[in-house]
């Protein structure tokens, strides 16, 4: 799969959206996530975003290799705040901005609690 990673966090340019031919670009608040099961690894996000946000997982960063399993949480597990995961709903537009992130991406540049 295709991963978000640390430079979307408060860009959310949005140009990958448009490019993905199956609409597994799902979107939070401060962050844009791939829905790993959805998605067919056809590449045609990555060049496209401006901030180089995106990698194919086994090119990740390695300080941002944490991204591949956030990106996974984000649909596999209740985000802060609610109760029932996202799951793989088999398209991001229909659902809009969900207006939530996974707890990392929440927390990114915020002080140590
Ligand atoms: Fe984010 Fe880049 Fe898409 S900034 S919304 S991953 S185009
Ligand atoms: Fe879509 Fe990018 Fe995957 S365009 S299918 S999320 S590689």
């Amino acid at each position: 799969t295709y991963v978000i990673a640390e430079p979307c966090i408060d860009v959310v340019d949005r140009a990958c959206v448009e490019e993905c031919p199956v609409d597994c670009i799902y979107e939070g608040l401060r962050s844009l996530y791939i829905q790993p099961d959805e998605c067919v690894d056809c590449g045609a996000c990555e060049p496209v975003c401006p901030v180089e946000a995106i990698y194919y997982e086994d090119d990740l960063p390695a300080q941002w290799s944490i991204f591949a399993a956030d990106n996974a949480r984000f649909f596999a597990e209740p985000l802060p705040g609610t109760d029932t995961p996202i799951g793989s709903p088999g398209g991001a537009s229909r659902l809009g901005a969900l207006g939530r992130d996974t707890a990392l991406v929440t927390g990114h540049g915020q002080p140590p609690p």
